[in-house]
Protein backbone atom coordinates (compact mmCIF):
# COMPACT_ATOMS: atom_id res chain seq x y z
CA UNK A 1 0.00 0.00 0.00
CA UNK A 2 0.99 3.63 -1.42
CA UNK A 3 0.21 6.64 0.31
CA UNK A 4 1.71 10.05 -0.48
CA UNK A 5 3.75 9.88 3.21
CA UNK A 6 3.81 5.73 3.83
CA UNK A 7 5.32 3.58 1.38
CA UNK A 8 5.00 0.18 3.35
CA UNK A 9 3.80 -3.85 2.53
CA UNK A 10 0.22 -4.74 3.23
CA UNK A 11 0.22 -5.98 6.50
CA UNK A 12 3.49 -4.45 7.94
CA UNK A 13 2.25 -2.02 10.06
CA UNK A 14 0.70 -3.51 13.53
CA UNK A 15 -2.69 -2.13 14.58
CA UNK A 16 -0.82 -0.62 16.95
CA UNK A 17 1.51 2.25 16.76
CA UNK A 18 3.39 4.43 19.37
CA UNK A 19 4.18 7.42 17.90
CA UNK A 20 7.70 9.62 18.93
CA UNK A 21 7.64 13.09 17.35
CA UNK A 22 11.39 11.87 16.68
CA UNK A 23 11.77 9.51 13.92
CA UNK A 24 15.04 8.89 15.34
CA UNK A 25 14.04 8.54 18.61
CA UNK A 26 11.46 5.85 16.73
CA UNK A 27 14.39 3.99 15.55
CA UNK A 28 15.91 4.15 18.98
CA UNK A 29 12.80 2.40 20.32
CA UNK A 30 13.04 -0.18 17.99
CA UNK A 31 16.63 -1.31 18.43
CA UNK A 32 16.13 -0.99 22.05
CA UNK A 33 13.09 -2.62 22.99
CA UNK A 34 11.76 -4.40 20.01
CA UNK A 35 13.10 -7.90 18.58
CA UNK A 36 12.32 -9.21 14.84
CA UNK A 37 12.36 -5.79 13.64
CA UNK A 38 11.31 -4.72 10.14
CA UNK A 39 11.06 -1.05 8.46
CA UNK A 40 8.29 -0.54 6.65
CA UNK A 41 8.33 2.94 6.40
CA UNK A 42 11.54 5.55 4.74
CA UNK A 43 9.57 8.10 3.14
CA UNK A 44 10.91 11.68 4.42
CA UNK A 45 12.87 9.36 6.98
CA UNK A 46 9.71 9.89 8.71
CA UNK A 47 10.90 6.07 9.76
CA UNK A 48 8.65 3.31 10.85
CA UNK A 49 9.42 -0.13 12.50
CA UNK A 50 7.30 -3.51 13.45
CA UNK A 51 8.99 -6.02 15.85
CA UNK A 52 7.83 -7.67 18.85
CA UNK A 53 8.31 -6.86 22.36
CA UNK A 54 7.87 -10.05 25.01
CA UNK A 55 6.84 -12.09 21.95
CA UNK A 56 3.76 -9.53 21.19
CA UNK A 57 3.10 -7.61 17.88
CA UNK A 58 3.58 -3.67 17.70
CA UNK A 59 4.59 -0.45 15.74
CA UNK A 60 6.80 2.45 16.41
CA UNK A 61 6.63 5.61 13.62
CA UNK A 62 7.84 9.09 14.29
CA UNK A 63 5.01 12.00 13.29
CA UNK A 64 7.24 15.10 12.86
CA UNK A 65 6.28 18.00 15.10
CA UNK A 66 3.32 20.08 15.05
CA UNK A 67 -0.12 19.25 14.63
CA UNK A 68 -0.22 19.25 10.78
CA UNK A 69 2.59 16.60 10.46
CA UNK A 70 1.02 13.96 12.88
CA UNK A 71 -2.50 14.62 11.39
CA UNK A 72 -1.14 13.33 8.21
CA UNK A 73 0.60 9.98 9.41
CA UNK A 74 -2.03 9.69 12.08
CA UNK A 75 -4.90 9.70 9.13
CA UNK A 76 -3.17 7.34 6.80
CA UNK A 77 -2.59 4.72 9.55
CA UNK A 78 -6.08 4.83 10.78
CA UNK A 79 -7.69 4.93 6.73
CA UNK A 80 -5.36 3.23 4.65
CA UNK A 81 -3.33 0.56 7.20
CA UNK A 82 -5.62 -0.97 8.78
CA UNK A 83 -4.20 1.16 12.39
CA UNK A 84 -6.95 0.66 15.14
CA UNK A 85 -4.76 2.31 17.81
CA UNK A 86 -1.74 5.12 17.87
CA UNK A 87 -0.44 6.20 21.55
CA UNK A 88 1.65 9.25 21.04
CA UNK A 89 4.60 8.66 23.23
CA UNK A 90 6.60 12.79 23.64
CA UNK A 91 7.34 15.73 25.99
CA UNK A 92 5.71 18.89 27.29
CA UNK A 93 6.69 22.09 29.03
CA UNK A 94 4.67 22.11 32.85
CA UNK A 95 1.96 25.03 33.28
CA UNK A 96 1.31 23.41 36.66
CA UNK A 97 3.35 23.83 39.74
CA UNK A 98 2.26 20.31 41.14
CA UNK A 99 3.92 18.91 37.86
CA UNK A 100 7.61 18.50 37.70
CA UNK A 101 10.24 17.50 35.21
CA UNK A 102 10.52 14.00 34.33
CA UNK A 103 6.39 13.71 35.97
CA UNK A 104 4.83 11.10 33.37
CA UNK A 105 1.37 12.25 32.01
CA UNK A 106 -2.06 10.44 30.57
CA UNK A 107 -3.80 13.18 28.62
CA UNK A 108 -7.53 12.87 28.87
CA UNK A 109 -8.00 16.02 26.81
CA UNK A 110 -6.40 18.16 24.40
CA UNK A 111 -7.44 21.75 24.53
CA UNK A 112 -6.36 23.85 21.17
CA UNK A 113 -6.80 27.25 19.56
CA UNK A 114 -5.89 25.04 16.39
CA UNK A 115 -7.99 25.47 13.33
CA UNK A 116 -7.25 22.02 12.69
CA UNK A 117 -10.33 19.89 14.04
CA UNK A 118 -12.80 22.69 12.10
CA UNK A 119 -10.92 22.60 8.91
CA UNK A 120 -10.64 18.69 9.07
CA UNK A 121 -14.20 17.70 9.69
CA UNK A 122 -16.17 21.23 10.87
CA UNK A 123 -15.46 20.43 14.01
CA UNK A 124 -16.23 23.38 16.22
CA UNK A 125 -15.23 21.84 20.07
CA UNK A 126 -11.82 23.15 21.45
CA UNK A 127 -11.45 20.68 23.34
CA UNK A 128 -11.32 17.10 22.37
CA UNK A 129 -11.05 13.81 24.10
CA UNK A 130 -8.45 10.68 23.91
CA UNK A 131 -10.03 7.25 24.08
CA UNK A 132 -11.32 6.99 27.78
CA UNK A 133 -10.91 2.84 27.74
CA UNK A 134 -7.47 2.91 26.10
CA UNK A 135 -6.90 5.43 29.03
CA UNK A 136 -8.09 2.70 31.67
CA UNK A 137 -5.66 0.10 30.40
CA UNK A 138 -3.07 2.32 30.37
CA UNK A 139 -3.58 3.60 34.06
CA UNK A 140 -4.34 -0.16 34.76
CA UNK A 141 -0.42 -1.30 33.52
CA UNK A 142 0.93 2.21 34.68
CA UNK A 143 -0.38 0.77 38.57
CA UNK A 144 0.97 -2.61 37.46
CA UNK A 145 4.90 -1.26 36.73
CA UNK A 146 4.66 0.62 39.71
CA UNK A 147 4.95 4.00 37.93
CA UNK A 148 2.61 7.29 39.31
CA UNK A 149 0.97 9.01 36.27
CA UNK A 150 -0.21 12.37 36.40
CA UNK A 151 -3.45 13.11 34.66
CA UNK A 152 -5.32 16.07 33.16
CA UNK A 153 -5.85 18.18 30.46
CA UNK A 154 -3.17 19.43 28.03
CA UNK A 155 -2.52 22.66 26.04
CA UNK A 156 -2.12 21.40 22.35
CA UNK A 157 -0.64 24.40 20.52
CA UNK A 158 0.54 25.77 17.11
CA UNK A 159 3.30 28.07 18.03
CA UNK A 160 6.56 26.80 20.52
CA UNK A 161 8.21 29.88 20.36
CA UNK A 162 5.42 32.78 21.54
CA UNK A 163 6.69 36.42 22.46
CA UNK A 164 3.91 36.51 25.18
CA UNK A 165 3.02 32.59 26.64
CA UNK A 166 0.30 33.80 29.39
CA UNK A 167 0.32 30.54 30.16
CA UNK A 168 -1.44 31.05 33.47
CA UNK A 169 -4.55 31.75 31.72
CA UNK A 170 -4.38 28.31 29.76
CA UNK A 171 -3.86 26.52 33.45
CA UNK A 172 -6.57 29.09 35.69
CA UNK A 173 -8.93 29.67 32.96
CA UNK A 174 -8.92 26.33 30.79
CA UNK A 175 -7.29 23.58 33.16
CA UNK A 176 -4.37 22.81 30.87
CA UNK A 177 -1.68 21.60 32.91
CA UNK A 178 0.92 21.75 30.45
CA UNK A 179 1.88 21.80 26.67
CA UNK A 180 2.86 20.32 23.47
CA UNK A 181 1.51 20.16 20.12
CA UNK A 182 0.23 17.26 18.62
CA UNK A 183 -2.27 15.41 20.14
CA UNK A 184 -5.30 17.86 19.06
CA UNK A 185 -5.36 16.39 15.67
CA UNK A 186 -4.39 12.93 17.21
CA UNK A 187 -7.53 13.04 19.09
CA UNK A 188 -10.01 14.44 16.34
CA UNK A 189 -8.43 11.64 13.53
CA UNK A 190 -9.52 9.11 16.00
CA UNK A 191 -13.11 10.17 16.69
CA UNK A 192 -13.40 11.07 12.77
CA UNK A 193 -12.32 7.45 12.21
CA UNK A 194 -13.75 5.54 14.39
CA UNK A 195 -10.17 4.62 15.83
CA UNK A 196 -8.53 4.53 19.47
CA UNK A 197 -6.27 7.02 20.54
CA UNK A 198 -4.28 7.95 23.13
CA UNK A 199 -1.05 10.56 24.96
CA UNK A 200 1.77 9.58 27.48
CA UNK A 201 4.12 12.39 27.83
CA UNK A 202 7.03 13.16 29.89
CA UNK A 203 7.59 16.88 31.33
CA UNK A 204 10.97 18.24 29.46
CA UNK A 205 10.63 21.91 31.21
CA UNK A 206 9.08 24.00 32.89
CA UNK A 207 7.28 27.45 32.24
CA UNK A 208 6.41 27.96 35.74
CA UNK A 209 10.01 27.24 37.19
CA UNK A 210 11.40 27.54 34.26
CA UNK A 211 13.59 24.64 34.63
CA UNK A 212 14.67 22.32 32.05
CA UNK A 213 16.35 18.77 31.53
CA UNK A 214 19.45 17.36 30.31
CA UNK A 215 19.21 14.99 27.42
CA UNK A 216 20.41 12.28 29.73
CA UNK A 217 17.79 12.96 32.76
CA UNK A 218 15.09 12.37 29.98
CA UNK A 219 16.07 9.40 28.93
CA UNK A 220 15.21 7.81 31.87
CA UNK A 221 11.57 9.46 32.19
CA UNK A 222 11.41 8.22 28.65
CA UNK A 223 11.94 4.66 29.64
CA UNK A 224 9.35 4.71 32.06
CA UNK A 225 6.64 5.96 29.47
CA UNK A 226 8.15 3.98 27.16
CA UNK A 227 7.44 0.85 29.24
CA UNK A 228 3.81 1.45 29.41
CA UNK A 229 2.90 2.40 25.95
CA UNK A 230 4.79 -1.13 25.18
CA UNK A 231 2.84 -3.21 26.95
CA UNK A 232 -0.21 -2.78 25.10
CA UNK A 233 1.83 -4.92 22.07
CA UNK A 234 -0.77 -7.48 21.19
N1 LIG B 1 5.92 24.04 24.25
C1 LIG B 1 5.40 23.27 23.30
N2 LIG B 1 5.67 21.98 23.17
C2 LIG B 1 6.53 21.44 24.05
C3 LIG B 1 7.10 22.19 25.07
C4 LIG B 1 6.77 23.55 25.18
O1 LIG B 1 7.25 24.28 26.07
N3 LIG B 1 7.92 21.36 25.78
C5 LIG B 1 7.83 20.15 25.20
N4 LIG B 1 6.99 20.18 24.16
Amino acid sequence: MNTPHINAPDGAIASIVLMPGDPLRAKYIADTFLEDVVQFNEVRNMFGFTGTYHGRRISVMGSGMGMPSIGIYSYELYKFFGVNTIVRIGSCGSYSPDLNLYDTVLVEEAYSESSYAQVQSNESSKVLPSTPALNETLKGIAKNLDIELHTGRIHSSDVFYRENPDFQALFNEQGCIGVEMESFALFNNARVLGKNAACLLTVSDSLVTHEVTTAEERQTAFTNMMKIALELAE
